[in-house]
């Protein structure tokens, strides 16, 4: 089974990955949070930290891009293949308004044509390996067969597919019926992604899909880092440490390093028992001396158990 870190703007940083994988060993691979494209410059200087080969050593990182503009993507993924990367994936997923109201995103799902054409355009320009990552539609699941004609007509280097619709967010179930049309039909190797929380539902996707190869993990490794791996105690709060002071060493502010980690605890905290009276705390820590102290607490006090 190959495991992939799913890309998550804000929270899987440079930083993020390479404690991650200092930590608990290098995933597969790690998708870069969404680049968006500029016509008339280059990366802003918090992308090309991001994407900086120095920062992405020892993991295999690929860099994602959002845009429905054929020109700015191939522009993008040629600057980046500068860069040494030889796979960039395209955002055919993200439900925010501000970006699906300008066909972005799971808002270019609205557009089929659009898409195959841009998808055409990029396929003969790029000398690269092109993935997906898509929803299965965007407003209904009945928009899916159609959308996976289209991707079957290129040689995509993997069709990633969180099976819900932008009108879903990230509510209501994955829709399965798309995933198993996708196993039937496409021509391209898949990965699923979605809602896969717990070793438990790892190992039930894989009993339920024997021989799927590939699985994209987001929401799960965030509360559990260690989840496609070995997870105790002393590793996380190791991790802990490594992120703070990476995020202090890049030169953030303490009040940022400090809504980076509060930010992690959101899921994190389900890690531990009996944890009510510590939530309240780090939500409201005003600072990183005093956040420090809550964790420190925590992480001795309380009773480590991941969700199984
Ligand atoms: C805070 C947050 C940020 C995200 N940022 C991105 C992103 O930059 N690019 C992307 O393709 N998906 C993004 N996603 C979606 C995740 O990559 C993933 O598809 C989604 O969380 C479902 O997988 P999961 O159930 O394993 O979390 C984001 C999700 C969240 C919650």
């Amino acid at each position: 089974m190959q495991f992939y870190f799913a890309p998550m703007e804000g929270i899987t940083t440079w930083v993020y990955r390479k404690a991650h994988a200092e930590v608990y060993g290098a995933l597969d691979k790690y998708f870069i949070p969404f680049l968006e494209t500029h016509e008339k410059r280059d990366f802003k200087t918090r992308e090309l930290q991001e994407i900086l080969p120095e920062h992405n050593e020892e993991i295999r990182a690929v860099p994602q891009i959002l845009t429905n503009k054929a020109e700015g993507f191939i522009k993008t993924a040629r600057a980046l293949q500068k860069y040494g990367y030889e796979e960039v994936n395209l955002n055919l997923g993200c439900p925010s308004k501000t970006v699906t109201s300008r066909h972005r995103g799971a808002g270019f799902l609205a557009l089929p044509e659009e898409l195959d054409h841009f998808l055409e355009e990029v396929f003969d320009a790029l000398d690269m390996k092109i993935s997906v990552k898509t929803r299965a539609g965007k407003d209904s699941a009945e928009e899916f067969g159609g959308l996976l004609d289209i991707y079957n007509k290129y040689p995509l280097e993997e069709l990633i597919l969180h099976p819900r619709v932008q009108a879903d967010y990230y509510k209501n179930e994955p829709r399965m019926e798309c995933w198993r049309e996708a196993q039937k039909r496409s021509r391209n190797p898949l990965c699923y992604n979605g809602d896969l929380f717990t070793k438990e539902r790892i190992r039930e996707f894989c009993r339920v899909n024997p021989g799927e190869e590939r699985l994209m993990i987001g929401r799960g490794l965030i509360l559990n880092p260690g989840l496609c791996s070995h997870s105790t105690k002393e590793q996380f709060a190791e991790f802990q440490e490594r992120l703070l002071n990476g995020y202090l060493e890049r030169g953030l502010s303490e009040t940022s390093v400090l809504f980076k980690m509060k930010e992690l605890w959101f899921y994190q905290i389900h890690l531990f028992s009996d944890t009510k009276r510590y939530e309240k705390q780090i939500r409201k820590a005003p600072g990183l001396s005093e956040y420090k102290q809550i964790t420190e607490k925590l992480l001795r006090e309380s009773e480590w158990r991941p969700p199984v």
